[in-house]
Parts: C-alpha cells; structure tokens; sequence
C-alpha cells in the first residue's frame, strides 16, 4: 500500500508529476469533478487544523468524492482509550483513504501499519508534515519558476516546526540549494534533521540568530510560528514567541524578487502591514494547498486501485 508519511517517500519525479496535475487542474477544474466519485477522504485530526483539514475536504469535494471524519481527539473514541492501530483498523471499513493529524511523533507511520487504505501522515507532532511541503513546493514552482539553486531562509521555530523540517528534507535534493537558519539558540534545527539531510549531504547552510542581518541575501523567507502547544513551560514560549517580527522595514533590506512564506497561522511574526507586499506569498500558498492535495488523493488512490487488480 502506498502512504505519504514523509516526503522523501516521493521521488522528485513524482512531485513534478503531481505539480503538473495541480496545475491542470487549475486550468480545468470541471475535468475533475467526478473524479474521485464514489470514493471516501476520512480526516482524523486529533490535533486542531484549519487548512490542512479544509483543504483535503474542500480538495476531495472538488473531486466529486466524499468526505467523513472528525477534528478533535476529544469528539472521537481516543478519549475513551481507544488505540489508533484500532480506529484506523475501523475507518479503514468506512473510507477509502485516510489523512491523519496527531500530536505523537510517528502515529501516522503506526496508522501505516494497521491499515487496508493510504494514509496520509497531516502533521505528526514536531516531527513532518509532507502534504504542507507539497504545498510549499508548488508555490515555489509557481513563485520562482524553479527549485534549483536558492537560497531558502527559514525563521523563527525551526525545533518544534514540522514543516520546516519536512522542507529541508525536500529542498535538499536540489541542486545549488542553501540554507540559512534563523532562530534563537533554544529553537535551532534538530540534529535529526540537520545532520541527515544538511551536513551529510554536504550542502552549504548558516545559522544566525539575526533576520535583519541576513534576509539580503534569501531567495525565499519561511516564517513560523512559535509552537506554543509543544513547549513544556508556558514562561519559555512567552520569553521566545516574539523573537522575530517581519516588518516593512525589514522587507526593504530583502531582494526585489524575495518571497515570503508563511505555513500559517500566524500569529505575530509577520506584520500585517507587510500582507500588500507583493513579495508575501502566504496567502496564495494556502490556496495551492487544495490542489495539490487534490493531485495526491488522485495519485494514492489510482495506485491503491492498480494493486487491488
Ligand atoms: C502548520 C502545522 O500544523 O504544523 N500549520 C499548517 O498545517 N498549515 C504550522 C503551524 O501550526 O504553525
């Protein structure tokens, strides 16, 4: 069975592949409305969501199929303590894909496990989040016209922030690609994920704890969020959350062509003064999340079809 449970579980290939069809579909939405007709999306957040789960539902009800789920662990059989090997084992009966967020690092590789459908990992603690980096990649295809050689500037929680990691992941197979990673010493990138796909693969990053200091030099800015919900006291998020604060200023020390990237929500990094700025592209980020979701629903379930035959 073939899940997305993390990036890399894609060849670049089939993200130019799957980029195409976005693109198709955005051109041609009516030679997709049936589709998925007939066909099930359950979405299981037990973690909150507002794109991501809108956008898969929006996404499967764009292609004629149907939709089913629940968007809090508090609304499902979890509080009762029911194990997620068991609830994917029953929704598997009910839909005929799953896309799963959870607070627990690698549930959705468990989920995997236990179930007869593909699942779809939609963030699994401060570990990936593969369907947002499909998302960020087609902006950046759509915004910058190519992957190879930028330089990708990534600010604010990049410890805690799944899809800061799931980016790197993803940016690290193209060629000429540099990182800069801005963050406070307490928020600084994992050694999982620095060490596999930065150092071992030999790729030039730095690390600054100044946005002002190094934003000239960026193709792209990623933004993030603090994530409040996973630190474990309430003084170090307060001492932390306004570590940067993009503003007019500091977008005029910033290329011409910079673009600006945010997963959302955004909280305080990013003034709303910089929004008119054409170079914010967070907005339209979010907008490309349904159709590239609708590409990978589309993928997952052919592929499902041609191994039942
Ligand atoms: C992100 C997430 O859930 O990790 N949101 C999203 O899916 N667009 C980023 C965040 O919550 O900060």
């Amino acid at each position: 069975m073939r899940n997305l449970i993390k990036i890399l579980d894609l060849s670049v290939e089939e993200i130019d592949e799957m980029i195409a069809v976005a693109d198709d579909i955005m051109a041609h939405p009516e030679n997709y409305y049936e589709a998925c007709k007939n066909k099930t999306l359950a979405t299981l957040f037990f973690e909150p969501s507002t794109r991501t789960r809108l956008s898969f539902e929006a996404a499967m009800l764009g292609l004629g199929g149907n939709v089913l789920g629940f968007s809090e662990a508090s609304s499902s059989s979890a509080t009762k303590g029911e194990s997620v090997a068991d609830t994917i084992a029953v929704v598997g009966g009910y839909a005929d894909i799953i896309a799963m967020r959870h607070p627990k690092e690698g549930a959705p590789m468990v989920a995997s496990m236990h179930s007869s459908v593909p699942i779809i990992n939609a963030g699994d603690g401060g570990h990936f989040h593969p369907t947002q980096t499909l998302t960020d990649l087609l902006t950046i295809h759509h915004e910058k016209g190519r992957f190879d050689g930028l330089t990708v500037g990534l600010c604010g929680d990049l410890k805690f922030g799944r899809t800061v990691h799931s980016l790197i992941e993803a940016m690290s197979r193209y060629p000429g690609v540099k990182f800069v990673l801005i963050s406070p010493e307490e928020l600084k990138v994992p050694s999982f994920v620095k060490q596999t796909y930065i150092k071992d693969k030999g790729i030039p990053y730095k690390q600054s704890t100044s946005l002002e200091e190094v934003i000239g030099e960026l193709d792209i800015l990623y933004m993030t969020r603090v994530q409040r919900e996973r630190f474990f006291n309430e003084e170090d998020y307060l001492r932390l959350r306004d570590c940067y604060i993009l503003t007019q200023e500091k977008m005029q020390l910033a290329k011409p062509d910079m673009i600006v990237m945010h997963p959302l929500p955004r909280v305080n990094e990013i003034s709303t003064l910089v929004d008119d700025d054409p170079r914010a592209s967070y907005f339209r980020q979010a907008r490309y999340g349904k159709f590239i979701r609708m590409a990978l629903i589309l993928k997952l379930l052919k592929e499902a079809e041609n191994n039942e035959n």
